[in-house]
């Protein structure tokens, strides 16, 4: 059974379908966005290799002619160099204004094509069809576009919505089990950060959910869209709530800056502890019980994510530098300290103005060094 899910953002709305054989129906899905039967895949050469042919022959049966602009697997590929890359083979392609950008892929390409799809020609449209858990509940929903800089990463971006989202379940069964448990770290986020009784749901289903079970794999997903689509639709540009969505992220953020934003952990993984220190930090601050910090970490760590910065191989980790970090995040203001904090399971709240000197002493308690 497919499941719709509207991003209510008036004339720039789009569906969100989530189901099973949505890559073999594509062309159905895709043609009411089809002024001429064109479109350009972007997809990594991982994708390529496992998922195009399903997705290339379903569209040429249907008689779209397709485009495959096929790029190198990893982050490294986010990059200004990268996105020369993609938006120049589009121009070699004569692809037209009016013609579509399909996103085949997990965050890397959802994020890259769309930013070609954003500036090509001032702006075409695309369609994401993610095939990575992670980019499924998070990133190919809410129009977040963006490559890297030396200086940080998606710091050079635009907001350009998808005119569609196909969340295709049966493509999750070639993904290896690490990113499989990556993309679990973002749908417990949204549990932790807004609703109590799916993060209760988690609980008791969190492991079908990471084994694939298909009931409990289509439950969480369909019900992390509906939150990520229902905070988009209320806040497209993050003025306030949608900045909810970055619960775990600034704790993670600095791991992953200390760690090189590679395979030694990975960015699911970055959340996963980063929302176990969210709510530790917030117990910690008198904000939130200390039960729901052991509940919260608890069931993270029952996904195989980390809690704690031990298990990290490149524990220990300096506060300082940490802190640091956490100062450069995007959402600093003025030089205030940001953080998604909770005052229980289910309600995240942002904090501005948190002091550093506190998250220092946390950050030490934790076992980083002084
Ligand atoms: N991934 C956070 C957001 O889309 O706002």
């Amino acid at each position: 059974m497919t499941r719709t899910l509207r991003v209510g953002l008036g004339g720039r709305a789009y569906d969100v379908l989530i189901g099973t054989g949505l890559v073999d129906a594509a062309a159905d899905h895709i043609r009411p966005f089809l002024k001429r039967p064109v479109v350009a895949l972007v997809m990594d050469e991982v994708v390529s290799g496992l998922h195009s042919p399903r997705l290339i022959g379903a569209l040429e049966a249907a008689g779209v002619t397709t485009h495959a602009v096929v790029v190198p697997a990893g982050e490294e590929t986010k990059s200004w160099a990268g996105l020369e890359d993609v938006c120049e083979r589009l121009l070699a392609l004569e692809l037209e204004r009016g013609d579509l950008i399909v996103a085949f892929g997990g965050g890397v390409v959802g994020d890259l094509a769309g930013f070609a799809a954003a500036i090509y020609k001032r702006g075409v449209d695309f369609v994401q069809i993610p095939t990575t858990l992670l980019a499924q509940v998070d990133s190919s929903v809410g129009g977040k576009t963006a490559i890297d800089s030396p200086h940080g990463k998606n710091l050079i971006g635009a907001f350009h919505q998808p005119r569609l989202v196909l969340a295709d379940l049966c493509i999750l069964d070639t993904l290896p089990e690490r990113e499989m448990v990556c993309g679990y770290a973002e749908v417990i986020k949204y549990g932790l950060l807004g609703d109590a009784a799916f993060f209760d749901w988690l609980e008791a289903n969190g492991p079908k959910v990471v084994a694939r079970e298909p009931d409990a794999l289509a439950h969480a997903v369909g019900r992390s869209i509906e939150m990520k689509a229902e905070i988009v639709a209320e806040d497209e540009r993050e003025a306030g709530r949608r900045a909810l969505l970055n619960l775990g992220h600034t704790f993670g953020h600095a791991l992953e800056a200390e760690t090189g934003f590679g395979e030694a952990l990975k960015h699911g993984e970055a959340v996963g502890i980063g929302c176990a220190q969210a709510f530790r930090f917030s117990a910690s601050l008198g904000l939130c019980p200390g039960q729901d910090a052991v509940r919260a970490e608890r069931a993270i760590a029952a996904a195989g994510l980390p809690t704690r910065l031990q298990q990290l191989s490149a524990h220990p980790f300096r506060a300082d530098a940490l802190v640091r970090h956490a100062a450069q995040d995007k959402k600093a203001e003025g030089g205030a300290l940001t953080f998604i904090l909770a005052r229980g399971i289910g309600d995240a709240f942002v904090a501005r103005n948190v002091d550093p000197a506190a998250l220092r002493d946390f950050l030490i308690s934790e076992g980083a060094l002084a």
